[in-house]
């Protein structure tokens, strides 16, 4: 990974908030990377302004805990140690870290007994977020105190001479008042960082480093409508122009409309090269009665493909497929149990093209989190409800209708799933949900409508919040917001007599009913 930044290296030791660490202090207008502790190279610290050593969920006196050796504190490098870095930093340095009484977790009240430039800008008392079964016993030489809780004698200290810090608590979840003061007094006052990361920046080097890599040659990309692909085409058509053909397959399979407004985007308002193959015919053919999961999701993942590739080689020859990889699906992630992960990333990405296609890969957003992908769409002028769309699945509709998959269905679910869309935004709460939409159940209930009984599909309505789609808690969503889209599926989708609520968490149901 090319470092053009100053940067802050955040050393992972597998707490579930390490990418959060990451995200805050790139909030903050300064890059920052992670790496595993097993990867840690001391020698490879160019542009590296500090290290920030995360949390984790191990003991550092276990005898198998992950660990790193005394050098790092010889590196002259700023360190700030959180939870787990705390302690790690201490049983370097000479201290005692040992078992709490009791594991202490949630809101505390922290108050500063020294002063330190960690806390400029932070009250005396505030309420910080703790979340650790071990602690601090004994504190190493040229260390002191300058914050303590209840529970927590020694909830954040420093050394005396070296800009060595540690703390107990989690500054980088929101629940801690002042966490995002307390990171930025690290990262600028105490490593001395400028805060050189911004949108802009990274635009203006993208489009120079794509020009570079791609010389006069071709780019070819394939299109789906999301976040991702949509800000990776128009950064590499700034960068290339008509050197970029992209392709957008229309499974027949998508949102209500979703085909002609990306059609609208990228040709009228952005002037892309872009084809759209209506191939809806094809997959409604093959998967003409298909009833199970699995093998519709195989069915659509082959012959996406295949309809990609054949259109593809209409257009000549290209060198480089352009992709919307993000950071989080490069990282590499250290297993619960502390040691190296041996599974990155669980997903099934259908809708993804093979590597047997043989192109060199371009991925401008590879160094990039979601809300920093985001805040480049929005300086490329892609717009705002592009931007803010819920991620969408690769096999679209196809795992939202149980049972077989007709065009009847598809049409009846695009259309209760628009409502229920429309009414989230009527509501205000779009944003606050990571993910909405409706399940067409194969299953059919009486009802009565007028003096008519009626015998009619029952649909489903999902909303969830999440950080990442790993984990996910149902959404409370407001009685009255629900009853008014209920009413408004049943009464306006001919073929739905019934609506229902899903109030299942991931896990253990997952986020999509296939
Ligand atoms: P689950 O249902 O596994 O979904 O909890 C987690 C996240 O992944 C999305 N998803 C997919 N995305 N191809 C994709 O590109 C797929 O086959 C696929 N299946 C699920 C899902 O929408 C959620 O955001």
């Amino acid at each position: 990974m090319s470092r053009l930044h100053e940067t802050i290296l955040i050393i992972d030791f597998g707490s579930q908030y390490t990418q959060l660490i990451a995200r805050r202090v790139r909030e903050l207008g300064v890059y920052s990377e992670i790496q595993p502790f097993h990867h840690f190279d001391p020698a490879k610290r160019d542009r590296v302004k500090g290290i920030i050593l995360s949390g984790g969920p191990n003991s550092v006196y276990a005898a198998d805990a992950p660990r790193l050796d005394a050098r790092l504190l010889k590196l002259g490098l700023p360190i700030l140690g959180i939870c787990y870095g705390l302690q790690l930093l201490v049983d370097l340095s000479g201290g005692k870290v040992e078992a709490a009484p009791a594991r202490e977790y949630g809101k505390a009240e922290l108050r500063h007994i020294e002063n330190s430039i960690l806390f400029d800008d932070v009250p005396q008392d505030s309420v910080v977020w703790m979340s650790h079964g071990d602690k601090v016993t004994e504190l190493p030489p040229h260390f002191e105190v300058i914050g303590e809780t209840e529970n927590a004698a020694y909830a954040a200290i420093h050394h005396t001479e070296l800009p060595f810090y540690g703390i107990q608590f989690h500054p980088e979840v929101t629940h801690t008042q002042h966490g995002k003061s307390i990171l930025h007094n690290f990262c600028f006052k105490v490593c001395g960082c400028q805060g050189d990361w911004a949108p802009s920046a990274f635009i203006t080097e993208t489009i120079q480093a794509i020009r570079q890599q791609v010389g006069d040659r071709r780019v070819l990309c394939g299109l789906s409508g999301g976040v991702d692909s949509t800000v990776t085409a128009i950064l590499l058509h700034r960068a290339i122009g008509d050197q970029l053909q992209c392709i957008f397959v229309d499974t027949g399979l998508m949102r209500l409309n979703e085909a002609a407004e990306v059609e609208t985007m990228f040709r009228d308002h952005f002037q892309v090269n872009l084809d759209c193959v209506h191939a809806g015919d094809r997959f409604f053919r093959e998967l003409a009665g298909i009833h199970d999961p699995e093998q519709k999701r195989k069915i659509i993942g082959r012959l996406f493909i295949e309809v990609f590739e054949a259109e593809a080689k209409k257009f000549g020859n290209f060198e480089y497929l352009a992709q919307g990889t993000l950071y989080p699906d490069v990282i590499e992630s250290v297993s619960p149990k502390g040691g190296p992960s041996a599974t990155i990333k669980s997903h099934h990405n259908v809708g993804g093209l093979p590597e047997k296609l043989n192109f060199k890969l371009i991925e401008p957003l590879r160094e990039l989190f979601k809300d920093e992908v985001r805040a480049v769409g929005r300086e490329l002028g892609i717009p705002a409800q592009v931007l803010g769309r819920h991620p969408f699945p690769g096999p679209g509709l196809a795992v939202r209708i149980l049972g077989e998959i007709t065009p009847e269905r598809v049409h009846i679910l695009q259309q209760a799933d628009a409502i229920y869309i429309e009414e989230l935004h009527k509501n205000d709460i779009y944003d606050e949900i990571w993910q909405a939409f409706a399940v067409l159940l194969p299953v059919k209930t009486v009802g009565v409508m007028g003096d008519e009984r009626t015998y009619d599909n029952a649909l489903v309505l999902r909303a969830v919040t999440s950080l990442d789609g790993m984990t996910a808690n149902w959404y409370p969503m407001p009685y009255d917001v629900l009853g008014r889209i209920s009413n408004r599926i049943i009464n306006e989708v001919k073929g739905i007599n019934r609506v229902a609520y899903d109030v299942s968490s991931k896990p253990p149901a997952t986020i999509e009913w296939e």
